[in-house]
């Protein structure tokens, strides 16, 4: 949600911005802006709509720049509109500022300024920041800032710049992600997020919240905002490339990611077990045996796909570690009473780690004393910064705004944990999770084979449903929330209309809609519910339903009661939520891109949602 990115060196500074935005486009936006310092005057170009908007913009304007700021803006306060779009200004236009997040105490911030006599000349929450470091500057940009976000409640990642003073940009942290990027031989970065600078450097530096930077050409510092106490802030150096986040060939980062999903489980699993033993290897758990075994329950904590993936993991959690899980989403959870010890396990679980709702329910569970393992795929994310532990899915960066690779490998991730918890507490041998996990390394391979595949039956089947307006998934046991996810995939996307249900709840109402119009998606693996699942589907054949069946290989009674059946190989049943995942992500893309649906940025969505 927002994306900033701000330069300051030795290069042009338009160029760099305008590459930097467009590697966080994922993030999701209506509108963009820039500025830049030019002969000791700021620049400030916006406009509505996509950045090629701003990039053709931009291509008539000559600029030899070296210091600037550009965002991308998804509305929160205020229409998308050239006007409402950042950067804004004070009233003497010598102050501009960028940011992400939301300022909760503006309209009584604004109405203080006006009644000082500032002129506002947009309808957003972040214009009220700009005038009140007008109001509080006497010579010291780094100084009237700190002062500024004093007064400020709500969250805020920011870029500013003075005209006074030049030869800096200040970057602000407070509960909306920034990183700081470094590089040999001059130049400073600060951007929303690691991909932006992965074509400069890799080396980066993680903001705090309550941290400021003051960012020069050739050097950077970083400082408490309440007391302007120096902080020593470590380099870390990222594995990503940049290559990494760009699309190989692709049309679209979702197709790659889904593609990716091979590696990405691999990557999750390797290293982290034994394949004769079967003995997990988690050090990042932070926990000993004996204090996994003393763990009385867990709690697992997510928004969207990510709360699909606590779903799954409950069963495996309670059927091989025996321990109690609860499942929450994250914006139900951080408001309701938490009865959390210390003897409780809270798992949040967030691709980016910033999501606002996991962080806010996170910090939540630490202050009732509950020990905290996240499961994130940021390195050096929220998240992961403010866990006691975090189990990485190393899926690489996921750029399309709907979650695949790191869905999987969360899963993965989630199904290690739970083999690490039931072997400290001696709930299985080391021969039965050596078989487990040995189906997870096998995993890759099968997807490689299966993916093209799926993808080329999908050609077919969503040319079929692609005008539907309707469909509901159905699954039982840990493949209930696989059909959640796949529902959710498909309206996320393609913007038609999709409901999970686990297969049993069909006859408590929504059978109801169905009818000759009514596509239905069942998930029947041969596992123990499979007769369950099978009666289900006939009371949907019935009623003249348009069947779409995901089943086990050689399982021929399942092309009797459908009009479509997709086989996946037979896999030890516990892990079939990883494998039946792919078609439904495979039918979801197909059938967004045919109805031409801009598939990695789709409406109204924002790929990490850091605002409540
Ligand atoms: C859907 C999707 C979202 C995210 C959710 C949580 O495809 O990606 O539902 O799963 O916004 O995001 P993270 O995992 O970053 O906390």
């Amino acid at each position: 949600m927002c994306g900033i990115v701000g330069y300051i060196g030795k290069r042009r500074v338009v160029p760099i911005i305008i590459e930097g935005l467009k590697r966080l486009e994922y993030r999701g936006y209506d509108s963009a802006g820039i500025v830049y310092m030019q002969d000791g005057k700021l620049e400030k170009h916006r406009c509505e709509g996509k950045l090629v908007n701003l990039e053709e913009l931009m291509d008539d304007i000559e600029t030899a720049s070296r210091a600037g700021l550009g965002h991308t803006r998804w509305a929160t306060h205020g229409a998308p509109s050239e006007a409402n779009a950042h950067p804004h200004s004070d009233c003497t236009g010598e102050i501009v500022i960028v940011h992400n997040g939301i300022i909760e105490n503006y309209h009584s911030l604004r109405e203080e300024l006006q009644s000082k006599g500032h002129h506002f000349s947009s309808e957003t929450d972040t214009e009220v920041l700009a005038h009140l470091i007008e109001e509080m500057l006497d010579g010291d940009i780094a100084k009237a800032v700190r002062q500024a976000v004093s007064h400020v409640e709500g969250s805020y990642a920011l870029g500013v710049m003075w005209t006074g003073e030049p030869d800096r940009l200040i970057a602000v942290r407070n509960q909306s992600p920034l990183v700081l990027g470094v590089k040999e031989g001059g130049g400073s970065f600060m951007a929303s997020d690691i991909p932006a600078l992965l074509p400069y450097t890799k080396d980066v530096i993680f903001l705090d919240d309550q941290e400021m930077a003051v960012l020069k050409k050739d050097s950077l510092s970083v400082c408490r905002v309440d007391n302007g106490e120096k902080v020593e802030k470590e380099i870390e150096t990222i594995d990503w490339n940049a290559g990494m986040a760009e699309k190989a060939g692709y049309k679209h980062f979702m197709l790659k990611e889904i593609f990716e999903q091979p590696q990405a489980i691999l990557n999750t699993v390797r290293g982290r077990f034994d394949a004769e033993t079967g003995k997990i290897s988690l050090p990042e758990v932070l926990l000993s045996d004996e204090e996994l075994a003393g763990i009385k329950r867990i709690s697992l904590v997510a928004c969207g796909t990510s709360w699909h993936a606590a779903l799954v993991a409950k069963y495996w959690l309670e059927k091989w570690a025996a321990i109690p899980t609860e499942v929450d989403i994250a914006s139900e959870f951080r408001y309701r009473r938490l009865l959390l010890d210390e003897h409780t396990l809270v798992v949040p679980i967030s691709q980016s780690g910033e999501t606002a709702d996991t962080l806010a329910g996170m910090r939540l569970a630490k202050s009732l004393k509950a020990r905290i393992i996240a499961i994130c795929n940021v390195v050096g994310s929220t998240v992961t910064r403010e866990a006691d532990g975090t189990i990485y899915t190393h899926a690489g960066p996921e750029i399309g705004v709907a979650s695949t690779k790191a869905f999987t490998s969360q899963l993965v991730a989630l199904f290690l944990l739970t083999m690490k918890i039931a072997q400290a507490k001696k709930m299985i041998s080391g021969e039965e999770s050596a078989a487990l996990c040995n189906v997870l390394i096998d995993l890759p391979e099968i997807l490689e084979k299966e993916i093209p595949r799926i993808q080329e039956e999908m050609d077919v089947i969503s040319e079929e449903f692609v005008r539907c307006r309707d469909f509901l998934y159905l699954g039982r046991g840990a493949n209930f929330p696989i059909a959640l996810e796949g529902a959710l995939k498909l309206k996320e996307i393609s913007y038609i209309h999709a409901e999970g249900y686990a297969a049993g709840e069909l006859k408590h109402g929504p059978i109801a809609l169905i009818d000759k119009d009514m596509p239905v998606l069942a998930l029947v693996p041969k596992d123990p519910v499979y007769k369950k699942v099978i009666s289900n589907v006939e009371e949907v054949k019935a009623r003249h339903g348009r069947i779409i069946l995901v089943g086990t290989e050689g399982d021929e009674d399942l092309r009797r009661i459908s009009d479509h059946v997709i086989y996946l190989p037979e896999i030890h049943e516990d892990l079939n939520p990883i494998l039946y995942t792919i078609p439904l992500q495979l039918l979801a893309y197909k059938i967004a891109n045919l109805r031409g649906c801009d598939v990695d940025q789709p409406r109204n969505l924002a790929k990490s949602v850091t605002v409540e």
